[in-house]
């Protein structure tokens, strides 16, 4: 089976934690997207839910459905948060932010009662880092980070966008693409990024997840955290 079906029938089984009166946290990327257009199905049917979108490409997404959208701003906690990956580790750590959208992503996830995670089987992984760790950066700090981050054995690069020009998150920041080789201790890196100054937040996220959705061929897989 293609990633690209494993992605619809991970998106697809999400919706089943998906009810009436729900705030529901919208994520960003490819199978957040496909989940979008099938919540947007729902909705037309007569779903009554609200959404709160972790991008602004996701929010253009869900108001062109119809889906009610809200912000975090007015005090909503989502009561379930769909989102995809970049990779999964066995303790459901995860590495996002191949999107972009990292640093909303993980306040909307942190803010949710649930978070679910939607993947295909090529997400999965022993241990994360064969993709590179997404770092925000406020601009301002750029090379005082490239160095913090080289200092801790990574080697960053400054994510540009296909005409050269530097990419630029939905804050306003920029993005270093790191790479840690594979990483023995997500939580002890996750402490020495979060200690820099300068940087807005990263891709690790840790004890957050709740369940994570994997399309495997025909069927989806559901891995649910030990504990939290
Ligand atoms: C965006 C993300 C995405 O969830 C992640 O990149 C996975 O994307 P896709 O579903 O397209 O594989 O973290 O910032």
């Amino acid at each position: 089976m293609s990633s690209d079906s494993e992605k619809h029938a991970a998106a697809e089984a999400a919706l089943a934690y998906v009810e009436d009166g729900m705030v529901v946290g919208l994520g960003s990327g490819s199978t957040s997207l496909i989940f979008v257009k099938l919540l947007g199905e729902r909705v037309k049917s007569g779903l009554k839910i609200t959404g709160v979108p972790t991008s602004e490409e996701t929010g253009r997404l869900a108001e062109e459905l119809g889906i009610p959208l809200v912000s975090l701003q007015d005090g909503v906690q989502p009561d379930v948060d769909i989102d995809g990956s970049d990779e999964v580790d066995v303790n459901l750590s995860l590495i996002k932010g191949g999107g972009g959208k990292l640093l909303r992503e993980k306040i909307v996830a942190f803010a949710s009662k649930k978070v679910v995670i939607i993947v295909d089987s090529k997400k999965l992984v022993d241990k994360l880092g064969a993709f590179k760790l997404p770092v925000e950066v406020v601009p301002f700090s750029i090379a005082v980070v490239e160095n913090a981050i080289k200092d801790i054995e990574g080697k960053p690069v400054l994510r540009k966008e296909k005409d050269g020009s530097i990419y630029i998150t939905d804050e306003n920041n920029w993005i270093l693409d790191c790479d840690f080789g594979l990483i023995d201790d997500p939580k002890t890196l996750d402490e020495k990024l979060s200690s820099i100054p300068g940087i807005v937040e990263h891709g690790l996220f840790i004890n957050l997840a709740d369940i994570v959705l994997v399309g495997e061929n025909r069927t989806v897989r559901k891995i649910e955290a030990r504990s939290k």
